[in-house]
């Protein structure tokens, strides 16, 4: 197969992360045989100190002419902390997945049988947890009206929802429910928020055209506590912007560690791969942040491209590398850690 991903390293780690998953892509291209050309563009605060602007049109016009966009990581300390910068990194982001129309995220939760013990929770708990939380990423409070009034007093975001934005995001999330443990979850809080209750009245009536799929309803607050608590009752769900981005976080418990979290962004253009984590400024040119998050959400693309094997091996390879101790600095506990590069230069050699 011939490929032209769409790279964007983005800020902060990203660029250590990204090559890693460059390297070990092209391994398993060599192994199986497919032609990758990789297309560099600039996204984020790099944008910004380059052109003014952290999602370019030249940058756009280079991810829908991809068959794919392997993205790292956004934001820049030096924006955090001035609140009234009017360009923000994360702008970017979230301008690229408008452009792209990828209105659902695909964050996929499950514990690694090595590093089980490395979770703060309780082994018996996490065991055996595989579960998909799909987020919706065009809408919500993330892109509702906003504003300042009262002299800047007082400020506003608002959450809208369409009944069509939830049907296009729930219907992905029944799909998903068919091929999996027909279980579905609905995150919401309809016993406060109109939004939620559109969101609960939709899929409900939906849920006449998937009767093998059980479908339950909770409210975001009691998912917090039960997430973690039984994060084996989940299978798939669904859940809108906000919720999703605080909930995804909250699950990178169970596997251990943030640097370990694969996503990928689908909708109605190119789709997108990046793993779940900041730009970590503070790790920033050292070679020490983990990438595997970055490679597995390259094994993600190759699944969506139908390679299976392919997107195995890199799995595989991902398994050995924890299971030898062939890992950064995150998961090291004071023993032997390698490099970032030094863990892609073993990843793409074992593979
Ligand atoms: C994520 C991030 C983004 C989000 C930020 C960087 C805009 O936290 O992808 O989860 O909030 O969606
Ligand atoms: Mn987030």
């Amino acid at each position: 197969m011939k490929l032209n991903i769409a790279l964007l390293a983005g800020d902060g780690i990203g660029p250590e992360v990204i090559d890693q998953a460059v390297k070990v892509s092209n391994a398993v291209a060599k192994k199986y045989n497919h032609e990758i050309s990789w297309s560099p563009a600039l996204t984020g605060a790099a944008a910004i100190d380059a052109v003014g602007e952290p999602y370019p049109d030249e940058t756009h016009a280079v991810c829908e002419a991809a068959d794919a966009v392997l993205f790292g990581a956004i934001g820049h300390p030096k924006f955090d902390n001035d609140p009234s910068a009017k360009v923000r990194p994360e702008q970017g982001l979230l301008k690229m997945r408008q452009k792209l129309g990828l209105f659902a995220n695909v964050r996929p939760t499950f514990t690694f049988p090595s590093l089980i013990d490395k979770s703060p929770l309780k082994r018996e708990r996490i065991e055996g947890t595989d579960l998909i939380i799909l987020r919706e990423l065009t809408g919500g409070i993330y892109f509702g009206k906003r504003g300042r009034e009262d002299n800047g007093d007082t400020a506003y975001d608002t959450c809208t929802y369409t009944r069509a934005e939830i049907q296009r995001l729930a219907k992905k999330g029944f799909e998903m429910a068919m091929s999996r443990s027909k279980k579905l979850c609905c995150v919401d809080k309809a016993n406060v928020l109109e939004s939620s209750r559109l969101w609960r009245e939709t899929v409900q009536a939906m849920e006449k055209d998937y009767p093998e799929v059980t479908v339950t309803y909770e409210f975001v607050d009691a998912v917090a506590m039960r997430l973690v608590q039984w994060p084996n009752s989940y299978d798939v769900m669904i859940t809108e912007n906000l919720f999703g981005d605080i909930l995804t976080d909250e699950a990178s418990v169970i596997s251990g560690s943030m640097g370990l979290m694969p996503s990928a962004s689908v909708g109605t253009k190119t789709k997108l791969y990046e793993p779940i984590h900041g730009s970590y400024p503070q790790a920033a040119g050292k070679d020490i942040a983990n990438p595997l998050a970055t490679v597995l959400s390259a094994a993600m693309m190759f699944e969506d491209f139908n390679l299976k094997e392919e997107a195995q091996a890199i799995r595989d390879v991902v398994n050995k590398s924890l299971s030898e101790g062939v890992v950064t600095e995150d998961l090291a506990e004071g023993g032997k850690s390698y490099k970032t590069s030094e863990l892609g230069d073993w990843l793409a050699k074992n593979i």
